[in-house]
């Protein structure tokens, strides 16, 4: 990314000290969303990504995911899937579980909406721990489609999430903005 992208798009994510709880600082992209230009230069960002992977969908992370991954989706002229928590989606689904800090949590995908022969570019706000974009990883595998990459537009490198989800994409980019 050039360097005045990077900067348009850095200086719209704020810094929310304490939130959700103390000790925690949140990366609040709401005010990038709100810049119509620079929300349109980072739809036509991702969607290059797509295009140069040789992308046939994109899959938005909920929840934030989704509103950087849809966009993205029409300007490629590919088709967009949602991974989303457990228990939203209507139809058949496949799930994947993973560890959080406290706890674990459950991704799922319809297993209709992808299939051998497509190659996905996942996208998502932030990487952190590199949990969620790992499981995303092994559950697109697991409907017979290819992962042709991650793209994220903030990475917190202090996390160390990069080595986790690097791993599971054996090769296929991480592409942090
Ligand atoms: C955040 C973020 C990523 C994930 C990154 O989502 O949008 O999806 O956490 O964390 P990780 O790398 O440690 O897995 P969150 O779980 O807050 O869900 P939301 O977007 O639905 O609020």
């Amino acid at each position: 990314v050039p360097a005045d992208v990077r900067s348009l798009l850095t200086g719209l994510i704020h810094d929310v000290p304490d939130y959700p709880k103390p000790g925690v600082m949140f990366k609040d992209i709401t005010p990038l969303l709100a810049d119509a230009k620079a929300f349109s230069v980072l739809t036509d960002v991702l969607a290059g990504l797509a295009q140069r992977h040789g992308a046939t969908k994109i899959v938005g992370l909920e929840a934030r995911g989704f509103i950087l991954g849809a966009p993205a989706a029409v300007r490629a002229g590919v088709g967009f899937v949602p991974v989303r928590k457990s228990g939203k989606l209507p139809g058949a689904t496949l799930s994947q579980g993973y560890d959080l800090e406290y706890g674990s949590a459950r991704i799922e995908v319809h297993s209709a909406g992808l299939a051998e022969g497509d190659r996905v570019l996942v996208i998502d706000d932030v990487l952190a721990t590199g949990g969620t974009a790992e499981a995303s990883v092994q559950l697109i595998r697991r409907t017979g489609a290819e992962v042709a990459g991650v793209a994220i537009l903030l990475e917190l490198g202090f996390l160390e999430g990069r080595e986790r989800v690097e791993r599971a994409l054996a090769g296929a980019p991480l592409d942090a903005l």
